[in-house]
């Protein structure tokens, strides 16, 4: 076997749909992405524009490992824009998307071995990277009946089996898009507080939302740490920045750990970053793109009887049982992008075990993108027999 006992970790799917989409593509077939959690749409252009100022006038040499001074207080004053929540800007880190955030904070949090609770389907990056880490993700099931969100019912039962150390929460959630509700965040913060769980709180989502806007953990503690990122509602999943809000008494641990890991986060995403923030506009007539697309392909599957799912509250996601189709969600994708060239990822990306009845599709194209994989899903004997 290669590698190291901890590097056996499984591949992230998604990115070997991907692999197959691109194969197809590279032999003259026009797929339809609906696989990848990302948007078509590029970085807004006061972000682009403050790149290119940056290539000619900046050295782009390394930053503090803590990222850009103006950066982080441009952070820390959308905290008080978006979420009236005040945060010190020292306790603000600038990361290589979120990504490096949960490196960072699952190696300054956790010890080999300890137990970091993850809910069940969740984004599959948490579980291997806690496993390359050496600690141990119990996975707390959930269900669409509970909006795919766990409880502290269910945490006291997983805790009743083992002390954890830990939870990963996301909200709006991957694969799902569900949001849980500011009295459940609180609740759960709350039980993590009392049992000396830190709360990781992925809001990786926020501002992708189409009815309640999300609650930030860090108005329910100031012990949570929150991940975030540019790469969603900022639309530069490809420049590779994100940050993460930690408790005061982190900061050096972080630092420490991120100079001799990163050294620094790229400079000119740092600064393209910065710019992104003036470009609202942008960014909600993207979002507004996101909810027309939505609400077709809530409709669209619906009528092909794929009408099994949770209704879908953030990021770009649906969450489809296709077992009156199928027994196996992986065979299913695959004949879908050989047969219609509509890429979707199969559950088990998300969920070892249950997720081999689901299929997530990503609405983050364009609208043409959507009709398109609707009119071709339509016309597939496997989907358009049972109509
Ligand atoms: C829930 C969630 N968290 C984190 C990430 C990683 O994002 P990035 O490293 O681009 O910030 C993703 C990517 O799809 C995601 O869905």
């Amino acid at each position: 076997m290669a590698g190291s006992d901890r590097s056996q970790i499984s591949s992230f799917i998604v990115m070997d749909v991907m692999r197959q989409a691109a194969l197809r593509e590279a032999a003259g077939e026009k797929v339809v992405h609906m696989e990848v959690g990302q948007p078509g749409t590029p970085a807004p252009e006061t972000a682009r524009f403050a790149a290119k100022a940056a290539l000619d006038q900046n050295a782009l040499g390394y930053t503090l490992a803590l990222g850009l001074p103006s950066l982080r207080q441009r952070i820390s004053d959308h905290y008080r824009e978006i979420y009236q929540v005040s945060v010190d800007p020292a306790r603000i880190v600038i990361t290589s998307g979120s990504s490096a955030a949960f490196v960072l904070s699952f190696l300054a949090l956790f010890d080999p071995g300890q137990r970091v609770a993850l809910p069940s389907p969740g984004y599959p990056c948490y579980r291997h990277i806690l496993s390359a880490l050496g600690q141990e993700t119990p996975l707390l099931p959930t269900g669409p009946d509970r909006r795919w969100m766990p409880t502290v019912a269910d945490l006291k039962v997983m805790q009743a089996t083992g002390a954890l150390s830990g939870l990963v929460l996301a909200s709006p959630a991957n694969p799902t898009g569900t949001m849980i509700t500011p009295q459940r965040l609180q609740e759960i913060s709350c039980f993590c507080d009392d049992n000396d769980i830190w709360l990781i709180s992925d809001e990786i989502y926020h501002g992708l939302t189409y009815n309640e806007t999300a609650q930030t953990a860090l108005a329910v503690s100031d012990r949570a740490i929150i991940v975030n990122s540019f790469s969603k509602y900022y639309s530069m999943t490809g420049w590779r920045i994100g940050w993460l809000v930690v408790p005061d008494n982190l900061v050096s641990v972080v630092e420490r750990l991120a100079q001799n890991f990163y050294i620094s986060p790229p400079t000119i995403s740092q600064i393209a970053a910065e710019g992104a923030f003036s470009g609202r506009r942008e960014l909600e007539a993207n979002r507004a793109v996101y909810a027309a697309n939505r609400d077709l392909l809530v409709a669209g599957l619906h009528d092909l009887g794929l009408s099994n799912f949770a209704p879908p509250d953030g990021a770009f996601y649906v969450y489809v049982d296709i077992r009156d189709f199928a027994s196996d969600a992986a065979t299913f994708a695959k004949q879908m992008l050989e047969e219609t060239n509509v890429a979707a990822t199969p559950g088990i990306d998300f969920d070892a075990e249950g997720g081999n009845h689901y299929i997530r599709f990503c609405y983050a194209g364009t609208t043409a993108d959507i009709e398109r994989a609707l009119d071709r899903l339509k016309a597939w004997p496997r989907l358009s027999a049972r109509t």
